[in-house]
């Protein structure tokens, strides 16, 4: 375990530009994600996790900062747009992180492992039903109804998915309406946190925790 105090951002600058029509490009959430984990630091440190998992990698940036941290955490990420897969990996590579990207729908085929932390910036824009569930970049952005569709999906899987002592941390923004995803991770018995909140060109955007 390093003695840091601080995540650092990961280089990025093997990523071609040109790529991010494709992935989404890391942007104040992603950076508002490290930041909520790096202020919860010690916290992480003292739970000293075995299993980290990212849902929704992207570029892999969150994750990775994730990875430099803890070099001695098993790290996971998926994305249902596999060129994100690609760029994770890459990313992770480049910060000698070592990282199992998998490209798949949330989750769902992860049968019998449980995470001791489980991280997701998800598309979160209130969009059309119609939208959602894409597979290429507009998954990074439509969240359909409140923006939560896929945010909402992923909510019931955590009770299975998220080891007895772990931590869930989620970006959500305030048309999301946090209190009631606080309410639905309440009915699943998890405790839930403000870990750290900014405004952004208007957009409020925040970092929940979740923990039993
Ligand atoms: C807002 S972007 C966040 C990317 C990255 N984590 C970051 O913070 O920069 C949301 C990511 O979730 C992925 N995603 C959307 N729906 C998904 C699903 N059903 N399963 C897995 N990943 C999904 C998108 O492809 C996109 O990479």
């Amino acid at each position: 375990m390093t003695a840091s105090t601080k995540l650092e951002t990961p280089y990025q600058n093997h990523i071609d530009k040109a790529d991010f029509d494709h992935v989404y490009e890391p942007a104040e959430d992603s950076f508002l994600l490290i930041d909520a984990l790096e202020k919860d630091l010690q916290y992480l440190k003292a739970k000293n996790p075995t299993f980290c998992l990212e849902v929704g990698s992207g570029s892999g940036v969150v994750i990775t900062a994730f990875g430099m941290v803890f070099p001695n955490t098993f790290c996971v990420s998926t994305d249902i747009n596999w060129k994100a897969c690609e760029m994770s990996i890459s990313t992770a590579k480049y910060n000698k992180v070592l990282l199992e990207p998998v490209n798949m729908d949330l989750v769902n085929f992860f049968v019998d492992n449980k995470f001791d932390v489980i991280i997701f910036n998800p598309p979160y824009v209130v969009t059309e039903s119609q939208e959602c569930g894409g597979k290429d970049i507009t998954a990074s952005w439509a969240g359909g109804i409140k923006g939560r569709e896929i945010t909402d999906r992923l909510l019931h899987m955590i009770p299975k998915k998220l080891a007895e002592d772990g931590t869930f941390y989620l970006l959500l923004i305030q048309d999301n309406i946090p209190n009631e995803v606080i309410e639905i991770m309440r009915m699943h018995g998890f405790k839930s946190e403000l870990v750290i909140r900014r405004i952004v060109r208007n957009e409020h955007q925040l970092v929940l925790k979740f923990y039993k």
